[in-house]
């Protein structure tokens, strides 16, 4: 499974990606609004040049033209961008005409099995059922990605699962055993991924215990 970091924080998104294991990155206007950015296009650019992977960058319009518009200017930015745009009528017009341009599209704000059938039909290359938001309005959001994962499986749509809105490791290890191509997390969950209380400890150990043995360095 991939691993993506959802940020529009340029040094979280730098020190998770040399942590070696970082596959792309999830943007939203929430989270550029977070960390002050105003002059978005700035920051999409140096994010596209940091992340060794697909970059999403969501549209403001919310009309087929104006996200079509704005989709054809992010996609310019760099080979790995990626156009985020809101699952709507008009979002899914936008999809098809993006991915009939050869654009990569991810369809976000996905909360039911039927809006990720029509996402596939609209030929998006992802789509990013929001699991914590459906968990936080007492759904079950891993039973929504299941049933995607289902009817993408009966008729072998391509699109491509990111799951999203991540809360914990938790669902981090729930995306990759029900065989979700891609989880995106926020920068406090993939720190979390490596922890362990036991490696900590065993570490610790190790250390003292060599210490007293009075073991040379290795180089
Ligand atoms: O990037 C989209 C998604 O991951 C948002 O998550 O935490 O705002 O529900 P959240």
């Amino acid at each position: 499974m991939k691993l993506f970091i959802d940020s529009a924080n340029l040094e979280e998104i730098k020190t998770a990606a040399s942590w070696g294991i970082l596959d792309g990155c999830t943007t939203n206007p929430t989270l550029a609004a977070k960390n002050g950015v105003t002059d978005f296009l700035s920051i999409a650019k140096q994010i596209l040049s940091l992340v060794p992977g697909p970059v999403s960058l969501e549209v403001l319009s919310q009309d087929y033209a104006g996200m079509t518009r704005e989709g054809i200017a992010l996609a310019k930015l760099g080979k790995n961008a990626v156009v985020k745009l809101p699952t709507t009528i008009e979002g899914l017009k936008a999809c098809r005409a993006l991915t009939n341009k050869k654009i990569s599209v991810n369809m976000t704000l996905v909360f039911s099995a039927l809006q990720a059938l029509l996402v596939a039909k609209a030929g998006a290359t992802y789509v990013s059922p929001f699991v914590g938001r459906l968990d936080d309005a007492g759904h079950d959001g891993n039973e929504v990605v299941q049933e995607i994962i289902e009817i993408y499986d009966n008729y072998g749509f391509k699109t491509k699962i990111l799951y999203a809105s991540v809360r914990s490791p938790l669902h981090v290890k729930q995306a990759a055993l029900m065989g979700c191509d891609i989880a995106t997390c926020p920068f406090s969950v993939l720190e979390k991924l490596v922890q362990h209380p036991l490696t900590d400890t065993g570490l610790s150990k190790f250390l003292s215990d060599w210490k007293k043995s009075g073991l040379k360095p290795l180089v």
